[in-house]
């Protein structure tokens, strides 16, 4: 019964305009067509185009489920285990979606298989859950078993990461505006570097995840802007450990000047600084080469305070209350927004000060809950 109202309610009730969501103008245009039976005068007024707000917090009951509406069974098709971030992101959607609040989470960890993740969305079809999330790990590949969950009349939430699919075939998306972060970094490069030469290595995340090709994007338009800049070499280090200090090696390897390293995450970061320390590179604010680093996960942060890494853009994982927010609404008949942008920011290492970003203090740090 209540997958056959999640399902008109998936169709019907996704809102067109962008209210109380956005960051930049892809995401502003971005929307889920409402379906053609859809009246135009039900449909909720469009967003002001340059108000494009990030979405608030979640509510503090938005995890718990109606009572009302006995257990909510969500499968989960998690991209893998690769970084300090997702471990975060795993945790908050483990602890949200918990028999407590009202829900049977079925969780599966893709490795950063394609074709496991793929199978799992398939199997979580076959076993008629009320609502299927997917953290996708590349953005192409979507549209044929998005369509067999619409056929099946369940309810997906793309979270984390983006689908090039149509935005009909799933219900809505939520995650951190990716290109964005990638504008941050840039721009707080630019601020920083205030028109000095920059030779630049990106260790760049997994090949064809959003959140490489938006930060990549991000940030090379900001670098379009700056001749004095130039991007040596562009590398995929997988948004892992062992992967950035892999690149970093090889960078190390081909390139004897350099004074910029853009990671794509953390861990990537840690890895690239192995690299360096065993190379007896310096780096950070002290040091011969600015790092820039993306999550802003605990541990990146205290390397950001310690004055390591120079500038680290935020990248929220506590992004389950969102989706608990979209079930729940789901659930009451209520419309949704067809797309969320969960709010980030970026940090600094102090004596550093920007208006792109928050200079580190331990106060900051000890602030933190990933
Ligand atoms: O999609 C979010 C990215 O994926 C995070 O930046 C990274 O750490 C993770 O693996």
């Amino acid at each position: 019964m209540k997958k056959k109202l999640a399902v008109l309610l998936a169709g019907a009730m996704v809102m067109a305009s962008l209210a109380g969501c956005g960051g930049n103008d892809a995401a502003a245009t971005t929307t889920n067509d409402a379906p053609a039976a859809e009246p135009a005068a039900e449909a909720e007024p469009e967003a002001e185009p340059e108000a494009e707000p990030e979405a608030e917090a979640p509510a503090d009951d938005a995890a718990e489920a109606p009572a009302a509406g006995g257990t909510i069974s969500v499968g989960f098709a998690q991209v893998g285990h690769e970084s300090d971030w997702r471990a975060a992101n795993t945790q908050n959607y483990q602890d949200t979606f918990s028999e407590a609040n009202g829900y049977e989470l079925s969780f599966v960890d893709a490795d950063n298989d394609n074709a496991v993740q793929l199978e799992a969305v398939r199997t979580f079809i076959q076993q008629e859950m009320d609502y299927i999330c997917i953290a996708p790990i590349e953005t192409a590949g979507w549209d044929t078993v998005l369509q067999e969950a619409q056929d099946a009349g369940i309810p997906v939430l793309i979270v984390d990461r983006s689908v090039d699919a149509d935005p009909s075939l799933y219900t809505t998306q939520l995650g951190c505006d990716m290109v964005a972060e990638g504008e941050t970094a840039g721009n707080w490069l630019a601020e920083y570097l205030n028109g000095e030469e920059a030779k630049i290595l990106v260790i760049e995340g997994s090949v064809g995840a959003s959140a490489t090709l938006g930060r990549t994007e991000g940030f090379n338009n900001i670098a379009a802007g700056h001749s004095e800049w130039e991007i040596l070499d562009s590398q995929s280090g997988d948004f892992t450990q062992a992967g950035g200090q892999e690149v970093m090696e090889s960078f190390i390897k081909s390139y004897s000047d350099f004074n910029v390293v853009v990671c794509q995450n953390d861990n990537e970061a840690y890895g690239a600084m192995d690299a360096m320390d065993a190379a007896g590179i310096t780096y950070g604010v002290d040091g011969d080469v600015i790092i820039i680093s993306f999550d802003a996960t605990h541990d990146g942060l205290q390397y950001t305070l310690d004055g390591k890494i120079n500038c680290n853009v935020e990248c929220n994982p506590l992004q389950a209350g969102f989706a608990a927010e979209v079930i729940k609404k789901l659930e009451a008949g209520e419309a949704v927004d067809a797309q969320t942008i969960v709010k980030d920011e970026a940090f600094v290492a102090p004596g550093i000060t920007s208006q792109y970003a928050v200079t580190m203090t331990q106060e900051v740090l000890d602030g933190r809950a990933y």
